[in-house]
């Protein structure tokens, strides 16, 4: 019987790599052929990119850039000029006919297909159907990076200008922390009527606190702390133990691995923290008329490609600032995707040709430190520390159902090799995974706090030491029908565990807290060693 393996390169003409096992139960790729990609008609939509197969060039045969690198620059600090030129580009942009590829509707339209669950793999070997997403897994970076590639290149083309560059939404410095105000000039092609009203004028809140009633941090009225809070979630997702922690893991064609067991796709730091925030901030998911919070209209709000610039910038940093890797398999080096350039060619580009930022020829123009980098969190010094749920009942029959107001008390087993003073002279990198079923329609947040008390909850926030992070999800209505999306998480445990003194524990105690969305049904949750 033919096997199905769980993991696959997704290539350019299919979207997808069926890979069948052979006789001894290996994994031998299998391409499937262009014409297995369907593209589900959901509500009418027309997915972009109806080229002709034998029309698409291979990005690599293509020249180099030869003209000054296209410079990005943080928003918040254009001059006049700069200003001007970003929204006449985008305006002749939004002025192209509807089937122009490069039409702004047809760019919106890509980010909606691939992101909304419009793209089907139909193997054509056989196998099981999958439903195509580029979030969720290690191709959302390189994914956006492509994707913002080209935008920009269009744009550049069309005010005649090859050094422009797409501004950067600079939240990650406190200058940069409101949205952007060329965004706000409602003359502007810049401007989106369909945000949320509140927080246009706001500095943004990262971690998405529960709110007060009009949706503002419980810090809000110190900027001071909102400001340190951010820095310190940024800090959870950019100081991570891997390079799986910081991508995510690979796509998964099929639902079950080689042993039957159900996969969850792994999404990484760099989509599940600001990026996300800025999404919901933006987009308020419970409005449906709100652009950016939700995957299938996001792209419609120009602010989207601003704020992509700077998760691309954060991936940039990651890899030259903070010696982060690259993903070594090939899966994910071989992973491609076509795009209309400038020039209306169908061009082809693989996840290798965008790991270096200067070879694409751009570059981000830094306007100072990284104020993140040094806000490693504390222990939080108002609880009971050390007590954990000592006393406490805790669950241990998965699934269990994680609902608002009714925190889930868990007490995990450390593998012996991570502890400090264990069997291994050197300890390895530890983390929570957590494996939830989610509604890929709804907006969902969920923290985990480490070794807290019961009721000492609210104590704690990214400040702290014990608060090991939040599993976030935008919302990705419209296409295929999906009922349930299976993700995981992991949580990065080393610095914390030693900044709160438990190395040497052989269980932690972790608390789950729903903060926003009707329930998450936790699969499982166990430390692993990375
Ligand atoms: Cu494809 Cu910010 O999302």
């Amino acid at each position: 019987m033919t096997r199905w393996c769980a993991s696959t390169a997704v290539t350019t003409s299919n979207f997808g790599l069926a890979m069948a096992a052979d006789a001894g139960g290996q994994c031998a790729a299998m391409p499937i052929k262009a014409e297995d990609l369907r593209c589900g008609s959901a509500n009418g939509f027309q997915c972009p990119g109806l080229y002709n197969p034998q029309d698409i060039v291979d990005f690599s045969s293509l020249p180099q850039p030869k003209e000054l690198p296209r410079v990005r620059k943080a928003a918040h600090l254009l001059d006049a000029a700069y200003v001007g030129k970003f929204e006449e580009a985008v305006r002749r942009m939004k002025a192209l006919p509807h089937d122009d590829p490069r039409s702004f509707e047809r760019q919106a339209d890509i980010h909606e297909a691939y992101c909304a669950n419009h793209y089907k793999v139909v193997p054509a070997g056989g196998g099981p159907e999958t439903v195509f997403d580029v979030h969720h897994s290690s191709i959302f970076a390189p994914w956006h990076r492509m994707y913002l590639y080209f935008f920009e290149g269009i744009l550049g083309d069309l005010i005649g200008d090859p050094t422009f560059g797409l501004p950067y939404w600079n939240w990650d410095t406190p200058e940069g922390m409101m949205m952007p105000s060329i965004f706000a000039n409602e003359s502007s092609p810049l401007y989106d009527a369909k945000r949320n009203p509140r927080r246009v004028r706001a500095v943004i809140d990262l971690n998405l606190s529960p709110g007060s009633k009009d949706g503002l941090p419980t810090c809000t009225d110190d900027h001071v702390c909102l400001i340190d809070n951010n820095l310190y979630t940024l800090y959870r997702q950019m100081i991570v133990e891997t390079p799986k922690q910081f991508y995510g893991g690979k796509f998964y064609n099929v639902e079950l691995d080689d042993e039957g067991k159900q996969n969850h796709k792994i999404t990484g730091s760099l989509e599940n923290g600001a990026h996300n925030s800025a999404h919901i901030w933006l987009g308020d998911p419970c409005q449906k008329n709100q652009d950016m919070g939700d995957l299938s209209t996001a792209a419609r709000d120009p602010i989207f490609y601003s704020n992509h610039s700077n998760v691309d910038r954060m991936w940039h940093i990651y890899i030259t600032k903070l010696g982060g890797g690259f993903l070594p398999y090939k899966e994910w080096l071989d992973t491609s995707f076509v795009f209309y350039d400038a020039q209306k060619r169908p061009v082809r580009i693989t996840v290798s040709d965008v790991l270096d930022v200067g070879k694409l020829g751009y570059m981000f123009e830094e306007s100072g430190k990284l104020p993140w980098i040094g806000k490693r969190p504390k222990p939080a010094a108002n609880i009971q520390r050390h007590h954990g749920l000592k006393g406490t009942q805790t669950n241990s029959s998965y699934p269990m159902t994680l609902k608002k107001g009714e925190p889930q008390y868990l007490r995990l087993e450390r593998l012996e090799k991570s502890r400090a003073g264990g069997g291994s002279s050197k300890k390895a990198p530890e983390a929570l995974v957590v494996d939830v079923t989610i509604d890929p329609c709804k907006y969902v947040k969920f923290d985990v706090l480490v070794n807290v008390p019961k009721g000492q909850e609210k104590k704690v926030g990214p400040q702290n030491s014990e608060f090991a992070g939040s599993f976030t999800q935008v919302p990705h209505g419209g296409g295929l029908e999906m009922k349930t999306r299976m993700v995981s998480y992991q949580f990065a445990l080393r610095e914390l565990l030693e900044d709160l003194k438990c190395g040497k524990d052989n269980q932690l105690d972790i608390t789950l807290v729903l903060v926003e969305g009707d329930k998450v049904l936790i699969d499982d949750a166990r430390i692993e060693v990375l």
